[in-house]
């Protein structure tokens, strides 16, 4: 029988720009969702962004826009990334939408007439940055235990959720509830919090201090504290309170994914919430560890922020994906190295699986000229690939109830080592040549069957290239219906199968990429891309520097880009210039994607005359560098905020 699946995000703050962390746990949540599809199971992925709170508000009055206006043009990052990565969530949540912002009004007024939520002084530390309230001794030497930043004491009437009334039933929820919290040492971690006293939870801010939030119900001096409102969407994003069939069709979820630094507001604030509405718990909530960078943590100053869209561009979507989900064990930590990334891609997906697909395809169309022959009797080593492909669904299917996918995707890729030693011990070249005809057929048959399997069980990782395999292998018409359909496959004879070019390119590390920070090349990329001549640039007019001077450089960041209609050449961007947003009109269309160069932090003229360009204006000009064929924009080594001089 399917079963249901109901697995979330947590929504990301729509100020920040997505960056490795809110990509690893999305496709981890995608891959999640497409393996419980792929297996037949009725499923269901939300994910969205948070719209509330002081920090949205401080950035759209810098750059002197209504916050409403700054979270619509920030949300498409997040939009933009996901459909570029692929990313088949069912729904998308926005808590500045009306159906949402009504759940969680309604939700504040059921708890306040039934005296779950009451007014009362408070004298806290507040943390601007993380927006949360922390008591003298939740402070670490003065400053904020989460941030390490100053504090502020701030003395008001607010209102409480009289959450330390359910201290003790949590405790002992959790206690009996193993799979609740996952994994179990962030049970214990939670537990650990739980035996110091709880606290009543502080549900509300004055106006006066922050008016970007949901009003309260019952009191329209104040707005609804963000966390409260932004956990809400767990239940508002599957018809809480406005579509009763659909939400009991999928409460309770299934998982929340989160990461780490966000277990608290998930193991006790939302347990006790739902507790207090008489919802049931979700099934499991996940904390995975942090994608670090050089093993220390990425932070903007550091300026070691991974952006996904860079890696997407330089090894493609699919690769990204596989190397985020076969990387990171959930629950540990992992780190992120463009070394570690190349060794990885090489080693298991250009040898491994590329090289399986290439040995394949080319024999049997030198056997058979492309069909899939029949296999005859099976021997010993038959029986251990098809051992080692079994034991790679069961895997699969373990791993997903546990949620440690990499190690499903470990024994996938156990089972296409196991398809190569296949090869080199049954030797089929040399079947051919001495005309063992019956068992050079078994032997192709055999390892095309294993690589099929395989394919179909990495799909929901990499759909692209998996795709593309199947259809290699001439699968793509056999109408496999997911994981779930392998059952049914009784055998892969009569494919026709097509040849292929290297599914995935061997990452060439040219010698001096290190040295010139430029990014390493596949072998396709590599060849196609022939060395320029020399060229001798005569720099025979001097400037002084006052003249260059007069040329103010700036750093912006692209917030949207488009096409402009009927010339292929040109993008329209708007970006973000310190406090000021310009547009620009760029002939770069034909070297990056709209979805690739938002996000970028670029270098452009900032006081350029105005031009019109095919009758738009552009505000300025960026600067890139052309050679040939090739196109890339100049952009800043590590990580800057807009609006800075340059010189
Ligand atoms: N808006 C809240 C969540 C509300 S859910 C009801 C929030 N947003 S966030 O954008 O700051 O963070 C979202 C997620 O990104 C968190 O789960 C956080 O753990 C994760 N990550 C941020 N940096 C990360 C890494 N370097 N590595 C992995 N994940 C990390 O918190």
């Amino acid at each position: 029988m399917s079963e249901k699946f109901y697995v979330t995000t947590p929504i990301y703050y729509v100020n920040d720009r997505p960056h490795i962390g809110h990509a690893y746990t999305t496709v981890l949540a995608d891959v999640l969702a497409r393996t419980h599809r792929s297996l037949a199971d009725r499923t269901f992925f939300l994910t969205g962004t948070d719209e509330h709170g002081q920090k949205v508000q401080n950035a759209a009055e810098k750059r002197g826009v209504d916050p409403l206006t700054h979270c619509d043009e920030t949300v498409v990052r997040f939009q933009e990334l996901w459909q570029r990565l692929g990313i088949t969530n069912d729904y998308f949540i926005r808590t500045t939408q009306e159906s949402h912002k009504k759940i969680v009004s309604r939700i504040m007024q059921d708890l306040y007439d039934r005296d779950e939520i009451y007014k009362a002084d408070y004298t806290g530390w507040y943390c601007v940055g993380c927006e949360r309230f922390f008591t003298e001794k939740d402070l670490i030497d003065g400053k904020c235990p989460d941030c390490s930043r100053d504090v502020n004491a701030i003395t008001e009437s607010n209102y409480f959720f009289r959450m330390s009334k359910y201290q003790d039933w949590l405790i002992d929820y959790i206690q009996t509830h193993p799979e609740f919290i996952q994994p179990a040492f962030r049970a214990n971690e939670t537990l650990g919090f739980l035996k110091k006293p709880l606290g009543d939870l502080c549900i509300s801010r004055p106006k006066s201090r922050l008016n970007w939030g949901i009003e309260l119900p019952f009191d329209p001096e104040y707005v609804c504290y963000v966390w409260f409102d932004a956990l809400i969407n767990y239940i508002s994003g599957v018809g809480y309170g406005s579509d009763e069939e659909k939400f009991n069709s999928w409460w309770p979820a299934s998982c929340h994914l989160i990461g780490k630094d966000i277990l608290t507001t998930h193991t006790v604030y939302w347990p006790t919430m739902l507790k207090a509405i008489g919802l049931p718990m979700p099934q499991t909530i996940f904390a995975h560890g942090w994608w670090l960078t050089g093993n220390s943590k990425m932070s903007k100053s550091l300026g070691n922020v991974v952006n996904p869209m860079d890696m997407i561009d330089r090894a493609g979507v699919d690769a990204f994906r596989y190397f985020l989900m076969a990387e990171m064990s959930p629950g540990n930590d992992a780190n992120f190295s463009e070394d570690g990334f190349i060794a990885r891609y090489n080693s298991d997906l250009a040898n491994d699986l590329g090289n399986l697909l290439s040995r394949v395809s080319k024999l049997t169309i030198r056997a058979t000229g492309g069909e899939i022959p029949h296999p005859g009797e099976c021997n010993d080593d038959d029986a251990e690939l098809a051992a080692a492909v079994n034991a790679a669904i069961g895997n699969m299917a373990a791993s997903l109830n546990s949620y440690k996918l990499d190690q499903g995707i470990n024994a996938a890729m156990n089972a296409v080592r196991a398809g190569n030693r296949y090869l080199e011990k049954c030797a089929p070249w040399t079947l051919a040549k001495n005309g063992d005809t019956a068992r050079l057929h078994t032997v192709l048959h055999n390892a095309a069957d294993a690589l099929c399997r395989v394919a179909v069980l990495l799909t929901p990782v990499m759909p692209e290239k998996m795709a593309e395999l199947l259809a290699v292998l001439g699968a793509d018409r056999a109408g496999i219906s997911g994981i779930s359909g392998l059952k049914d496959l009784k055998s892969v004879a009569g494919f026709v199968m097509k040849e292929t070019d290297p599914l995935f390119p061997r990452i060439v590390v040219e010698e001096d990429a290190a040295k010139t920070g430029k990014a390493p090349k596949t072998e396709k990329k590599a060849k196609a891309e022939k060395a320029p001549a020399a060229k001798e640039v005569p720099v025979n007019v001097v400037v002084t520097i006052d003249e260059f001077f007069k040329t103010k450089l700036k750093t912006a960041q692209v917030l949207t880009a488009e096409k402009v209609d009927g010339a292929d050449k040109l993008l329209k961007l708007s970006i973000e210039v310190g406090s000021e947003t310009r547009q620009l009109v760029a002939g770069v269309a034909q070297f990056y994607t709209p979805e690739a160069i938002v996000g970028k932090t670029i270098v452009i003229v900032a006081n350029l005359k105005p031009a019109k360009i095919r009758g738009i204006e552009s505000q300025g000009m960026l600067l890139a560098a052309k050679n040939g064929d090739s196109l890339k924009l100049v952009t800043i080594d590590g990580d800057m905020p807009s609006g800075i001089d340059i010189g």
